[in-house]
């Protein structure tokens, strides 16, 4: 495959990069509930889900940057509407990206509770809202069962790209 039908070499690694972050925060926060409340192993995973939700919203500036300073190679030939539905879910990825670290944030700042990603500890000047603070904890859990969807549509059509379609769309972002 030529080189001009690949992403940028940043583009491609901070794609991987996000991949394995969010893959960590959602172990992390799904394993902490085999944990009992108040342990040390709780409190650590929860830090493991902050740490790596935050490292999430970083490379996604990153890639925004990277996205604006480079050119993404043409879409593969396809029916409009199915380039219509890819380009629909990257949007959607990319907010979710974005969107779903600063409602955590919220949800805890709201809530009067520390901020512990990257070994450090420390509340925001928020004035503390309860409602506000569940509100962003709900859409934050709900945004959790979008980015399940979203992520196993993508990475399915991927998938059938490679294996169904064959066309080397894969490569593209390897
Ligand atoms: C892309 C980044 C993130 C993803 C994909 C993500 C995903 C999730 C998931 C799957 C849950 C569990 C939802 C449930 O139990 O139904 C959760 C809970 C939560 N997350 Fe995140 N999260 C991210 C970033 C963050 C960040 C950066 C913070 C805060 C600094 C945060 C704070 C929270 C809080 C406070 C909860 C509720 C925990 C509880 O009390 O049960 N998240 N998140
Ligand atoms: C957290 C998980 C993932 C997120 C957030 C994500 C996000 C994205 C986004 C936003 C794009 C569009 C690139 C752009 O134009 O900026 C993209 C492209 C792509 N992703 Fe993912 N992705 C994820 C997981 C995966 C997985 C698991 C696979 C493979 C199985 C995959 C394969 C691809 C491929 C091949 C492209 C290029 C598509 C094209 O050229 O039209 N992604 N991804």
């Amino acid at each position: 495959m030529q080189s001009d039908l690949k992403y940028s070499v940043a583009m491609r690694s901070l794609h991987w990069l996000v991949v394995l972050a969010v893959l960590i925060a959602v172990v992390a926060i799904e394993v902490l509930d085999f944990f009992p409340k108040g342990s040390a192993a709780r409190a650590a995973l929860f830090t493991v889900h902050q740490t790596a939700g935050l490292s999430v919203l970083a490379l996604m500036v990153l890639r925004l940057l990277a996205r604006l300073g480079t050119q993404a190679p043409p879409p593969v030939p396809g029916s409009p509407l199915v380039q219509l539905v890819a380009r629909l879910t990257h949007g959607v990825l990319y907010a979710l990206m974005v969107g779903m670290p600063i409602l955590g944030v919220l949800a805890l700042a709201w809530g009067g509770k520390p901020i512990q990603p990257f070994g450090l500890n420390f509340t925001l000047a928020f004035a503390q809202d309860k409602t506000l603070s569940h509100l962003a904890k709900e859409v934050h859990e709900s945004g959790a069962t979008l980015v399940y969807i979203a992520v196993g549509l993508h990475a399915a059509a991927a998938l059938w790209h490679e294996f169904i379609l064959k066309d080397r769309l894969l490569r593209r972002m390897i």
